[in-house]
């Protein structure tokens, strides 16, 4: 959706390979209790960008290998991760809305959604030890960082820390981390040199923040029927995402009236249209974008270090992808 490659024969490769990937997902979740089949089909089959994934398979495009098992079971890995920290991040933000259709808490409740989590966790865990032992570390580590991150979130910033230092932190580890390691994965598995992992690595992490800030405008800036979620959710929940943080930074009365608004979590309805409306008119949108731009940048700088390659043009593309898809 939206995301363009550099070349068809490229293009063909990835998507016959996706395929793959996509049978994977719906035979690692199928269970003999027909009803957790369904609880966690419905995050699979609920379409999605396939983001990580699809990382994982154009980073395996710098090894000598290419993508055999070892690839398709990694791109899997972390598109089961992903969609169990999104049934766990619907209860938390309390949301009734994910890629167009009911979010799992909504449609059954928290304890489905959570339990439903836990048993992509688990699948996930399962294909991560047909990789090996350091697949098994790097995926724990990875994962701890992304748990810290929504922890971080959570508490919000200690009293002497700054907020947007803060919130960079908090979304290096819920987002940055898992996309870092997509990228990782892609490499490892194909045979791909230490440094071009590496760079692939430290590309996903740049990338994978800047795919968050995109995601922060997004809530603010688009409709529903645009984004699939609820616009607002972070307002409703209290969170201080990047825009709010600049937007509140300024002076005059539009700032005035959004400290009033945001003072706590917004539940009214109307509050929260009239904090979006003040939001999406303000200088804080510009000074977010101005960042995710920055983000891209430094992530297409990243791949310097890479071979000139139809692959290495897809990131480059992938990388435009994240900012264009706020405007
Ligand atoms: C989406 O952010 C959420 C994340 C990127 C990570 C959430 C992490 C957890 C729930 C950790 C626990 C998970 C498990 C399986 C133990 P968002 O709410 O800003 O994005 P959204 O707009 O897509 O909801
Ligand atoms: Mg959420
Ligand atoms: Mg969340």
């Amino acid at each position: 959706a939206g995301i363009e490659f550099a070349d068809p024969a490229l293009a063909e490769a990835i998507l016959d390979e996706m395929a793959r990937v996509e049978e994977l997902l719906h035979s690692a979740v199928r269970s003999d209790f027909p009803f957790v089949t369904e609880t966690a089909l419905h995050l699979v089959e609920a379409g999605g960008k396939r983001f990580r994934a699809l990382l994982t398979l154009l980073s395996a495009q710098f090894g000598t290998d290419g993508i055999g098992e070892d690839v398709v079971k990694a791109a899997a890995v972390v598109e089961l991760i992903h969609l169990a920290t999104l049934y766990h991040d619907d209860v938390m933000d309390e949301a009734t809305m994910r890629r167009g259709a009911a979010s799992a808490n909504a449609r059954w409740n928290n304890t489905v959604a959570i339990l439903t989590g836990d048993y992509l966790f688990a699948h996930a865990s399962a294909l991560v030890a047909d990789l090996g032992t350091d697949a098994g570390r790097i995926m724990s580590r990875t994962f701890a960082e992304l748990v810290t991150g929504q922890m971080r979130e959570t508490t919000g910033p200690a009293g002497d820390e700054d907020p947007v230092e803060h919130y960079l932190q908090v979304i290096a580890g819920k987002t940055g981390s898992l996309i870092a390691t997509s990228a990782r994965f892609g490499g490892m598995f194909s045979g791909a040199k230490e440094d071009h992992v590496a760079a692939l690595e430290r590309f996903g992490a740049v990338i994978g923040a800047a795919f968050q800030i995109s995601d922060d405008i997004i809530d603010i800036a688009s409709a529903s029927e645009e984004s699939g979620k609820t616009p607002g959710t972070d307002l409703r929940e209290g969170i201080r995402t990047l825009p709010v943080l600049h937007a509140l930074a300024q002076d005059g009365p539009t700032a005035d009236r959004l400290r009033v608004l945001l003072a706590g979590p917004v539940t009214d309805d109307a509050l929260v249209a009239e904090a979006l409306g003040l939001l999406r008119d303000s200088s804080g949108m510009v000074t977010a974008r101005a960042t995710l731009a920055d983000y891209a940048e430094r992530a297409r700088a990243e791949l310097a270090v890479l071979p000139s390659c139809p692959a290495r043009e897809s990131l480059e593309k992938l990388t435009d992808f994240v900012v264009e898809r706020t405007t």
